[in-house]
């Protein structure tokens, strides 16, 4: 059973049980399973790509305006059992051609910045780029979530090549300052949390903070501008 094959049918095994109710019974319970691993397999492989773009970016950023805009890069590939429960939530059969088409985040990056201008300005250098097609923007930071959520969102498309095929994959961008990543990262443990007592001043409390750190951000932006100058980042030495 030490084989390729071998370890691919325990996989199968261990996994049957668990997804039969989503992938079918029976006969085409193993192709789907092949094709599910092939979309993660792409998924991951369409993060590398947009991490090493965001990277180079940085690494060219460095190189002309001495420091990094980004701080951080976090990604992830959305577990099956997400997947699983959203297109279950959004009432959809799953199918690999409705999970590919109906969900634009199963492949995640989120790329945390040091000021809100340097948020646009990765946006703009990565959605310019001549093989990656945006497919959707939601500025949250202009029109922030009245909860007090601000990122900036972007679907994008990129192609990733296999030996025989070109395969265009989705993800789904996140770019935020390290202060709306602070709030959202707190934020978002209310959803998990089902019994929090005082819920509503906490919602308050949150809210408040969303605009504290959205000042903090504004201030700071205006500080550096100040010591270095208005597009800092992209000045040429
Ligand atoms: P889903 O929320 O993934 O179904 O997508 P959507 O079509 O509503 O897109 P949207 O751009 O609003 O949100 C996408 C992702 O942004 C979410 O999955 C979260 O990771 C993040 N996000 C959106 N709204 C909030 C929020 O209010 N709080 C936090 N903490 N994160 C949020
Ligand atoms: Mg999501």
């Amino acid at each position: 059973m030490e084989t390729k094959e071998g370890n691919l049918i325990t996989a199968v095994n261990a996994l049957r049980t668990s997804l039969s109710e989503e992938l079918g019974e029976g006969e085409g319970f193993v192709e789907t399973f092949r094709a599910f691993r092939k979309s993660m397999t792409l998924y991951g492989c369409a993060i590398r790509e947009i991490r090493t773009k965001f990277e180079v970016l940085n690494d060219e950023l460095a190189l002309t305006g001495s420091r990094n805009p980004i701080k951080n890069i976090y990604s992830r590939v959305k577990s099956p059992e997400s997947i699983f429960g959203k297109m279950k939530r959004k009432g959809i059969p799953f199918t690999i051609e409705n999970m590919e088409m109906v969900l634009n985040d199963i492949a995640g990056v989120r790329v945390v910045c040091q000021y809100i201008d340097d948020i646009y300005t990765v946006a703009a250098m990565l959605g310019g780029q001549d093989d990656i097609a945006v497919v959707s923007i939601k500025d949250y930071i202009k029109n922030p979530k009245p909860n007090g959520y601000r990122s900036f969102h972007m679907i994008v498309e990129v192609p990733v090549f296999f030996s025989e095929e070109k395969n265009i994959v989705r993800v789904e961008v996140q770019i935020r300052t390290i202060a709306m990543d602070f709030w959202a990262t707190l934020e978002h443990g209310l959803k998990y949390k089902h019994q929090i007592a005082n819920e509503k001043e906490i919602v308050e409390e949150l809210k408040y903070c969303s605009e504290k750190a959205y000042d903090l951000d504004v201030r700071m932006q205006s500080l550096k501008d100040q010591i270095y100058g208005k597009n800092h980042s992209l000045e040429k030495q």
